[in-house]
């Protein structure tokens, strides 16, 4: 990578905290079926469409008597519960650092688009105020495949008009870690370095981040 034209940025986990209102509601879902959902395989599910989710949640459960119609309505009421959650952000839920490092490339004229698998995210960043804020959101309901497939950022960077290889990905999830080398992106993972090992550089959370970290990643 010579020049960064664009950053694009996960959602859940990244631009807010929504990763823990998911695994509450898988975990309340598992519970009521009988089994429970510990972090570890918590990790798996972040990243994924919701039905993928479900198909990982089903499988740890061992249940594999459910038909489609079952199916369908048991991730109805997983998003039903998980929207109870999200209806109730707004600005206050945007995780610390995040705005100001928004501001800072968009001051630097970087461009920088929203890279999510989930078909709620129109409703967060309307929640957070974030309707306008960004110059692409490529969501769940663009895409056919989710992370680790690279679409969502392909399709990102497409409508950046960025080259896939000068573009940034911030992820919290190994998937979309895998998505953004899939990509032929560079990545920042936000977490823990153990599950986000694959990622460039891997940071804990966005506070005090400075632009200067992108250094990092150029070649020179
Ligand atoms: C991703 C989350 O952003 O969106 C996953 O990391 C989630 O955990 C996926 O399953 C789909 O979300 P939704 O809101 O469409 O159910
Ligand atoms: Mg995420």
């Amino acid at each position: 990578m010579k020049k960064i034209e664009a950053v694009i940025f996960d959602l859940d986990g990244v631009i807010v905290d929504t990763a823990i209102f998911h695994y509450q509601a898988w975990k309340r879902l598992a519970n009521e079926m009988g089994f429970d959902l510990t972090p570890e395989q918590n990790e798996h599910l972040k990243g994924v469409s919701r039905f993928e989710s479900l198909e990982i949640v089903l499988e740890i459960g061992k249940i594999n008597h459910l038909s489609e119609k079952e199916k369908e309505e048991i991730a109805t009421k997983k998003n039903e519960w998980y929207r109870e959650n999200i209806l109730k952000m707004t600005t206050d839920d945007i995780l610390p650092g995040v705005h100001l490092f928004l501001e800072k490339l968009k001051s630097a004229n970087y461009k920088i688009a929203i890279g999510s698998s989930s078909k709620n995210a129109s409703t967060i960043l309307e929640r957070i105020g974030y309707s306008t804020y960004f110059d692409a959101v490529v969501d769940g309901t663009k895409i056919n495949y989710s992370k680790p497939n690279p679409e969502v950022f392909i399709k990102a960077a497409s409508e950046l008009e960025a080259n896939p290889k000068n573009c940034i990905v911030f992820e919290d999830a190994a998937a979309g870690i895998e998505a953004a080398i899939n990509a032929g992106m560079k990545s920042i993972g936000v977490g823990k370095p153990d599950i986000l090992y694959k990622a460039n550089i891997v940071i804990p959370d966005l506070k005090n981040l400075d632009i200067a970290i992108f250094d990092k990643l150029i070649e020179h």
